[in-house]
């Protein structure tokens, strides 16, 4: 199955840190609409964005089409579940020659159900869930956005920047469930 979306919030989010904080997209004189960040401004979004660690979490070349692959960030803690997709159809955010490359937290905003078991993923239709607490799904090709379900927040997804062959996580859009702050584990 092959998607493909012209929205221009699809377009807002595949700024990298690098665009957000060195002015290199036009956008970024202007105000950025994201998904859990309504109408802030590009100046505080790469605040925002700055206060996150940089790190390498997979290699674009080993990443394999539909195979979700596990990781934590932005720490190790408790519900920094992750995954990383090469998703089959261009994506909100997507990194790569395709743009299909994303990554979201694996936690369902609803009441923190994980979603990174083995089912979890939809390749069919490029969602993760349903979850198996109270069955939402979320749109990852999307920014995460809620498909259907007892959810209303979109799963927080991951930044990405690609160095080389090298996937590094350098951001989060969305807040991550059961944290008052990303950053802020306690
Ligand atoms: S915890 Fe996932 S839908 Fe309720």
């Amino acid at each position: 199955m092959s998607k493909q979306t012209n929205d221009t919030s699809v377009q807002s989010a595949c700024m990298t840190r690098r665009a957000f904080l060195f002015g290199g997209s036009a956008a970024v004189a202007g105000t950025v609409l994201l998904p859990g960040l309504p109408g802030l401004e590009s100046k505080a979004l790469a605040a925002e964005v700055a206060r996150y660690p940089r790190k390498r979490i997979g290699s674009l070349k080993a990443l394999q089409l539909n195979q979700p692959v596990k990781f934590n960030y932005p720490d190790e803690a408790q519900n920094s579940n992750s995954l990383l997709f090469r998703l089959g159809a261009v994506a909100g955010g997507g990194i790569g020659p395709d743009q299909n490359v994303v990554a979201f937290n694996a936690l369902c905003t609803h009441m923190g159900g994980l979603l990174d078991g083995a089912g979890s993923f939809s390749a069919a239709d490029q969602a993760l869930g349903p979850c198996l607490l109270h069955q939402t799904s979320f749109d990852l090709t999307r920014h995460g956005m809620v498909i259907g379900g007892h959810a209303t927040e979109s799963l927080p997804q991951v930044l990405l920047e690609l160095e080389g062959d090298d996937i590094y996580a350098v951001g989060m859009l969305g807040l991550i469930y059961g944290r008052y702050d990303n950053l802020n584990t306690g």
